[in-house]
């Protein structure tokens, strides 16, 4: 019986711990009091450069702030699909940008990063810049993917042509200029390619280069957060960094040569690797089985059995046979290797992850989290910024403790108190017990212990 009765208690306690998100979809009340945001992308950040190259800037700005180990970011792993995941909340099936090129049969339109402006690709999803307009706040945008497209008929409210010889210094000024200037705009993301282009350029192995590269880009955030403090923003405005993949190293040992297998006439292909997406010509069945049997470190799909985890199926955009590359391989038709470095492969790979640190004053200093989904930023931003989601497949309780307005603890102290209370509840009962013993009182036992299960309430903030 009293076990019993302690058992209730406990989970009583338990349960109170976990149902602590009542805060979670509470909006700010006052637009005034809305801290601006800045969303910064380093382009293939591989999570793991963290811990293998020396970052003092990145380290401090997480250590006044919170650190996400591992971003687990969406297929395919490029640069366009995840960067509008960052901005929309939504899996590649369900934003439509879907790779670096694309080829949508109806309209007989193509995709490729260097003619990617048309709206067309765009328009199945509403980035958060847009959600933050139609709240009657503005917002600012250096060179972030999709940032220059008419989307829905609208661009954000001021916003940078991309250029890539536009300087990181100059992208930021003029971040800031605008976020200074107009105290309307409340959001506000910047775009930089390194460490990608030198990951592709010598592949991450070649250490010497990458340290190089991720050198200038500590250099960057130094030098954001000294622009930070002269412009007035350090301290109230709310800083994310992150990126949108990582890099693994590719060989010309590691090599998947599609001539070898099947006649080039017999399919179109819309895109190379490390997912290849191909468009057969006539019967397809010759073909998937000639791809089927082609390589033991490529995979070969037909588009309905593409597994769920990829969420990678339901677009109209997606192509009949698809062609996925075993991490560090390279598909092409014939030749040589393309890249030293790339990235595009399975999402769950660590490889492929980028990560993610904040810093501001909504943020929690010194707080670490293991990963996160990268479509569970997008409900953090607009719990941040008081705007209401968009459908979307991120969720804000995944990642709501990086807050401070929010209750956390985490697991490993939720055990700690619920033995802590198991322990002291116990004693007390067989203190109990022991002096109902020697005083053969009849009065209640329990009446301390309802007493106590209040008093160990605060232990659970
Ligand atoms: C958490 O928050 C959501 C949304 O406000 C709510 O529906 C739910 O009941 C809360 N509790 C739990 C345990 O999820
Ligand atoms: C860019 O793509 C559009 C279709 O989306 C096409 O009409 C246009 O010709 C392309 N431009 C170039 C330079 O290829
Ligand atoms: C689009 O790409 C396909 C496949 O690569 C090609 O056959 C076609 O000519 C391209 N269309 C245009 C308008 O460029
Ligand atoms: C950034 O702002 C400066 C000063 O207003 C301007 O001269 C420059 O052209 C801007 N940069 C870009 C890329 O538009
Ligand atoms: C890195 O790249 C440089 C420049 O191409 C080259 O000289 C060097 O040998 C490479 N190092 C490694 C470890 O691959
Ligand atoms: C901001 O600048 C002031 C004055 O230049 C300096 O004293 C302070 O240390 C700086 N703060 C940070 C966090 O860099
Ligand atoms: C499949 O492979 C066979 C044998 O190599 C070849 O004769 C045939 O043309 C291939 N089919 C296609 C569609 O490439
Ligand atoms: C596809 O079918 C058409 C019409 O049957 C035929 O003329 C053409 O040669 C076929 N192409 C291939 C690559 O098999
Ligand atoms: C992702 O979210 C969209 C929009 O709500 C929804 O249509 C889609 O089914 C979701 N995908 C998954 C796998 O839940
Ligand atoms: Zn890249």
């Amino acid at each position: 019986m009293h076990l019993q009765a302690l058992l209730c208690v406990l989970a009583a306690c338990y349960e109170s711990v976990i149902t602590l998100n009542a805060t979670s979809n509470e909006q700010k009340g006052d637009a005034k009091d809305v801290t601006p945001l800045l969303l910064i992308s380093f382009d293939g950040f591989r999570a793991d450069y963290l811990e293998q190259y020396p970052l003092p800037n990145l380290q401090k700005f997480f250590s006044d702030g919170v650190l996400i180990n591992q971003l687990i970011n969406v297929f395919t792993t490029k640069t366009f699909p995840n960067h509008y995941s960052l901005a929309t909340g939504l899996y590649a099936e369900s934003h439509g940008i879907l790779a670096s090129r694309m080829y949508d049969s109806e309209t007989r339109k193509n995709f490729t990063i260097a003619n990617s402006s048309d709206p067309f690709w765009w328009n199945e999803a509403t980035p958060i810049w847009l959600s933050v307009q139609n709240k009657n706040y503005k917002s600012a945008a250096a060179m972030w993917p999709g940032t220059d497209v008419m989307i829905q008929n609208r661009t954000p409210t001021y916003f940078l042509k991309y250029n890539p010889k536009v300087r990181f210094n100059e992208r930021l000024d003029n971040l800031t200029k605008w976020l200074t200037e107009d105290s309307l705009v409340k959001f506000a993301v910047l775009y930089w390619e390194e460490p990608d282009f030198t990951g592709h350029i010598y592949g991450p192995d070649n250490t010497t280069m990458m340290a190089k590269a991720l050198k200038e880009v500590d250099d960057h955030v130094g030098f954001l957060m000294d622009h930070l403090n002269q412009t007035g923003l350090l301290g109230k405005i709310n800083v994310i960094i992150t990126s949108d993949h990582g890099m693994v190293q590719c060989s010309q040992d590691r090599l998947i040569k599609l001539d070898d297998c099947v006649d080039r006439n017999s399919y179109v292909l819309v895109d190379t690797t490390p997912v290849a997406a191909i468009i057969p010509i006539n019967d397809s069945s010759d073909l998937y089985k000639n791809l089927s049997n082609c390589h033991a470190h490529m995979k070969v799909y037909m588009k309905a059995a593409i597994p769920d985890r990829l969420h990678y199926r339901n677009n109209k955009r997606i192509q009949p046979i698809i062609l996925i590359a075993d991490e560090g391989w390279t598909i092409v038709q014939h030749g040589d290797l393309p890249r030293l470095g790339d990235h595009g492969y399975d999402n769950s790979l660590s490889s492929m992850h980028p990560f993610l640190a904040a810093q501001g004053p909504d943020f929690r200093k010194g707080y670490r989290m293991k990963s996160i989904n990268s479509v569970d930023l997008y409900p953090l931003m607009c719990n941040l910024l008081g705007i209401p989601e968009m459908p979307n497949n991120g969720s804000y309780n995944n990642v709501r403790c990086v807050l401070l307005r929010e209750k956390c603890s985490d697991l490993a102290a939720v055990i700690g108190i619920v033995i802590g209370a198991f322990i002291v509840l116990t004693t007390i009962t067989l203190l109990f017990r022991l002096l109902k013993n020697r005083e053969h009182s009849s009065s209640r036992p329990f009446a301390r212990l309802e007493l106590e299960e209040d008093d160990d309430e605060p232990l659970l903030e």
